[in-house]
This record gives C-alpha cells, sequence and structure tokens, in this order.
C-alpha cells in the first residue's frame, strides 16, 4: 500500500473534519521522504553494503553503554538526514526539553510527565507545579530502602513472629508488568532465600497458585496500584485478606503482611492499610513509566537498594543522552524515528523484540504495554484523526527460542518485520559454549535477514529447480542490533529508558499523547455493567447486542447445570 492511499481503519470517523493533510503530512520532509521512499524501497541491503564498505561501522551510535548497530536497515544517509529534518519539523528537541521541564505534556489528562524525576541524581531540581520533586522521589526510595532493610534484615516479622520470606505483588497493567519483567531480568542478583509472585489477573486460578503452596505468616502482599480503585487488583487484594485472615484470624495481622503502593491515600486507608505503610508516586508517573517509582518495591525488596538505585542510574544515564546528545547520534530518536519510517512509509505492522537473553523472557511483555497503551492513539492532541498510521504492533519472544517458532515468518513470509534483536557481550551464567552459540545465532539471525540468500547461491549448493524457490531468502528485512556488556541493573534501567524515549520520540512525531490511555475505558465500564447481570439470582433484563445478551443468558445456564 502506498501512503497516499491510507484511509481510516474500519469505520471509525473523524472526529473532527480535517481540510487536506494534516500537518504532519504538510511537513516539508514529510513529502521528501514519500519521494526518498519512492527511490529506495527496492534497493537492497546487499547493494548498500557493496557501495560502502565501511557501513557496519559508520551507521552505529553508542550511549550509556549501549551499542546501537542501525546499518541492516533500509536507509541511507539522505534517510537519516531526512528523519532527523522530520523531527525537528516537528520540534522534537523543543518537546523534550518540555517533557525534562514539566510541562504539561499529557493534554488529555492535562498532568505533566515527569518520570524522568524518578531517577535523577539527589541534588538535581525537577519542578513541577512550582515545587522540587527530587527529594519528594528520594523520601520515598529512602523509605523503601529502610522498609527492605528491615524485611530482608529478619526485623520486620509477620503477625506470629516468623520471617516474611514470600513477596506477591498484586497489581495489573503497569502496577505488575515492570515488577514482573524486572523481577526476571535482574533475578541473578536476587535474595535467593526469598520468593517472588505476581498476581494480576482477576481470573481467581492467578491467586490461587500463587498462595498453594505458601505459609500466610510467613508472605507479604504489596498492593500496587496508582489509583488504588483498579477492579482486578482490588479484588486480588481483597482475596489475599480474607486468605491471610483465613488463616492468622486476627485484624491486626494485615499491618504486618499487607503494604500499599498507590497515589490514592484515602482508598488505602478505606482498605485497612495503615498510610504509614504506603509507599507513594504522583499523578506526573504513568502507570507504565512506574517502575522506577515506588511501584519498584518488589523489585527493591528482591535485589536490594544498592542494585535498585544502580538502576536508576542507568536509567538516567539515558536520560541525559536523549536530553542533550543531537538527534544524529541520539539512540532513542534514532531508533523513534526508524520505526516512523516502517510504520509510516514502508508500511510495517509490527516491531518483532527478540531479547537474546533469557533473563529478559517478560520484556517484549513489558513493552507491549510501553508501546501499545502509549502510542495506540487515532487522533492528534488537538483531537483530529489521523492520517498516517501510529503505533506498531511490539511482540517477541527471547532467542533462540524464537527461531525455532516464528522467524520462519520474518525471514520468508510476505510481511515486513523490523526486528530488534538485544544481546549481552557477557553471560551471568556461562556454562561451556553456550553464550557463543547463543551470541552467534544473534550475528546469523540479522545477516541472514539482511543478506538473504539469492537463487544462485541455492542452486550452486545443488538444489534441484523446483526446489529453488523453497529454499531462496530474499533479505532485505531490517534489524537493529543493541549490544551491551551484560545485563546488570544499571543496563536494565538504559534499556528501558531507551525504549521509554523512542515511545516519545515516535509519540512526537505522531502529534499523539502517548501519556493517556482512555482506549481502555469502554471495556472496563462495560465489564462493570455485566457483573451484576451474570451474579444476579433472577433472570437479568438485557439490553446489549443479540450476540452479548445469548452469550450472556448461555454463560448463566452453563454455570448452574440443571440437577
Ligand atoms: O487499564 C489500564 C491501566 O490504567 C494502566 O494504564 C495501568 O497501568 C493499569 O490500568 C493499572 O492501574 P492502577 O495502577 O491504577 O491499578
Amino acid at each position: 500500500m502506498t501512503i497516499s492511499s491510507r484511509r481510516p481503519v474500519g469505520t471509525v470517523q473523524p472526529d473532527r473534519e480535517q481540510p487536506g493533510k494534516s500537518p504532519l503530512r504538510s511537513r516539508p520532509a514529510w513529502a521528501l521522504l514519500a519521494q526518498h521512499f519512492q527511490r529506495l524501497k527496492d534497493v537492497q541491503l546487499r547493494q548498500l553494503f557493496a557501495n560502502d564498505p565501511a557501513r557496519g561501522e559508520r551507521l552505529v551510535a553508542e550511549a550509556a553503554g549501549v551499542y546501537l548497530d542501525y546499518s541492516k536497515n533500509r536507509i541511507t544517509d539522505e534517510t537519516l538526514t531526512l528523519l532527523v529534518q522530520l523531527a525537528r519539523e516537528c520540534d522534537l528537541e523543543d518537546h523534550i526539553a518540555a517533557m525534562f521541564r514539566g510541562d504539561k505534556i499529557n493534554v488529555s489528562e492535562n498532568r505533566a510527565v515527569l518520570h524522568v524525576a524518578l531517577r535523577a541524581p539527589r541534588d538535581a531540581r525537577i519542578m513541577h507545579d512550582g515545587r522540587n520533586v527530587v527529594p519528594d522521589v528520594h523520601a520515598v526510595l529512602d523509605k523503601m530502602a529502610d522498609f527492605t532493610a528491615r524485611l530482608r534484615g529478619g526485623e520486620w516479622k509477620g503477625r506470629t513472629g516468623k520471617r516474611i520470606r514470600n513477596i506477591i505483588n498484586i497489581g495489573i497493567g503497569g502496577s505488575d508488568l515492570g515488577p514482573v519483567m524486572a523481577y526476571e531480568a535482574l533475578r541473578h542478583y536476587s535474595d535467593r532465600t526469598m520468593t517472588f509472585r505476581f498476581v494480576s489477573n482477576v481470573d481467581g486460578t492467578d491467586f490461587a497458585e500463587a498462595v498453594r503452596d505458601l505459609d500466610p505468616g510467613e508472605t507479604l502482599f504489596i498492593v500496587s496500584s496508582k489509583t488504588f480503585t483498579t477492579l482486578e487488583t482490588m479484588s486480588n487484594a481483597h482475596t489475599a485478606r480474607a486468605w491471610l485472615l483465613t488463616s492468622l484470624k486476627d485484624e491486626s495481622a494485615i499491618a504486618k503482611h499487607f503494604v500499599a503502593v498507590s497515589t490514592n491515600a484515602q482508598e488505602v486507608a478505606r482498605f485497612g492499610i495503615d498510610t504509614a505503610n504506603m509507599f507513594g508516586f504522583w499523578d506526573w508517573v504513568g502507570g507504565r513509566y512506574s517502575m522506577d517509582s515506588a511501584i519498584g518495591l518488589s523489585t527493591m525488596l528482591a535485589i536490594g537498594p544498592d542494585n535498585f538505585r544502580a538502576m536508576l542510574g542507568g536509567f538516567h544515564a539515558m536520560d541525559e543522552h536523549f536530553r542533550s546528545a543531537p538527534l544524529e547520534r541520539n539512540l532513542p530518536a534514532l531508533m523513534g524515528l526508524l520505526g516512523v519510517w516502517y510504520t509510516d512509509f514502508f508500511d510495517a505492522q509490527t516491531v518483532a523484540v527478540l531479547p537474546y537473553e533469557q533473563y529478559l523472557k517478560r520484556f517484549p511483555a513489558y513493552l507491549q504495554q510501553l508501546t501499545m497503551e502509549s502510542n495506540g492513539k487515532h487522533v492528534t492532541t488537538d483531537g483530529v484523526r489521523v492520517d498516517y498510521d501510529t503505533g506498531p504492533i511490539y511482540w517477541g519472544e527471547p532467542g533462540t527460542n524464537g527461531q525455532h517458532s516464528f522467524y520462519q515468518l520474518i525471514h520468508q513470509g510476505t510481511r515486513l518485520i523490523p526486528c530488534d534483536f538485544i544481546a549481552f557481550a557477557r553471560t551471568l551464567n556461562p556454562l561451556g559454549r553456550h553464550h557463543d552459540m547463543l551470541l552467534a545465532n544473534v550475528f546469523a539471525q540479522t545477516e541472514a535477514l539482511a543478506f538473504g540468500k539469492t537463487a544462485e547461491e541455492v542452486r550452486a549448493e545443488g538444489t534441484p529447480e523446483w526446489l529453488v524457490p523453497h529454499r531462496l531468502f530474499e533479505g532485505n528485512r531490517p534489524s537493529n542490533t543493541l549490544l551491551l556488556d551484560a545485563l546488570t541493573p544499571v543496563a536494565l534501567g538504559t534499556l528501558v529508558a531507551l525504549y521509554e524515549h523512542i515511545v516519545f520520540t515516535q509519540g512526537t512525531i505522531w502529534q499523539i499523547d502517548s501519556f493517556d490511555q482512555w482506549g481502555v475505558e469502554l471495556g472496563k465500564a462495560l465489564a462493570q455493567k455485566i457483573i451484576p447481570q451474570l451474579e444476579s439470582a433472577s433472570e437479568p433484563k438485557l439490553e446489549h447486542d443479540s450476540s452479548t445478551n445469548a452469550l450472556i443468558r448461555r454463560y448463566r445456564k452453563s454455570k448452574r447445570p440443571e440437577g
């Protein structure tokens, strides 16, 4: 599909009539990119590498311990110049400054977006509504560190005097995905005498399986919810309360076995958690940008305060790079712009994130919320329907497992899937030849995707003619390779901040609000309406569509089998 033939998906209509092209498509750089795309769309990476033997050393950038090789992208120097021009025409640098300044860039919620303050050093000054928020951030971090020391040191005990050995984080979305991902990613640094579990789903199985082998007397629940009103989290928190009290039988046990992470002290108190055991954060931290706030309490309990602060240092290093590096050498800006190039000009629908590091197995899931809840928007900040594609679908699995599953489609399918390969030079678990074999696979995959295998090469292997089309690889499939030293807490921080700022870059180009999430509201509201219809003893009056009505009736019938 060419960009000029793009249409709104399905039957969604523009909220406002839009005469002519949108401001983005009217930018000079956009038109130049569209022309440039026509010239480049059939150019092969083989050709680009042959024309420039130094390409693989030239099209790289490095910052905060992250080496980015972007040479295997379908770009030339001109593409980069035009993409950077587009970024400048969209005032990316001013937008970055506005975020760091605490401007209310989350326009639909009228909020500042200051997750960068969560990792600012103690002596930094970041103002929000006339107040420097950095001391507030460090006060919470200190409180978390104090609690962590008391709990890990055995001073904080359960109601029956037993030491706490099990931590269960109850939360969902940003109050779950970051903590789970960080726990898995940094397991190597965690206290192995403790058990960490994460309950998110309102499906009772999640809670039942999480606690089935645990002693309530040794278990602490962290109820993590920015709003403290989320259906799933509050249901699980009430179930946890009942589970605990069934065994410990004494309301006073709640104080020893429940802590809260929230912005909503009133609701925390209403639930019965002493607000002295509450760790706060602020409305200027979006849920999906909160793993380095108090939402990371389970992470700190697992890896200790020093490692947690090291992780914050990694975030901050990438923040500083994003804030100050020229766009031409700015990792998040470059990766963000490459994403725009594929999404809007090549019509790529998805991005595969492929960490060759087992500890990052939940990283793609984490990125799904970060990227898709942020940039899955169809109107600009002014409320006008966009006439270009916005956030792509992010997905992925750790290598090498993916290679034996979906890589077939990436190599030989009909869709263009830009890939981010993430690898580490040093493993945390050196075992014979494993790491060399792992890294050989990373390099092999990026090489195979970019350069493929021609029909001549396939024939030269003695392949019969009828089999040649099956065995050839077209190549020309783009990828980025991110190479870091080792998966330390610092490295995790830099990696997460890198993707946060990629999202920011793209949201700025697309002129959307990357920090709201209105798209989750309708389903939530409808579920609230349907719950009593499923639970009522008498037949409810159903006024949904015929499909939903029939499904509700069938469910009601099936859940109470006759006899
Ligand atoms: O439903 C989406 C969402 O609002 C996410 O943005 C958020 O991370 C998640 O729900 C959980 O919200 P809370 O932390 O308020 O429970």
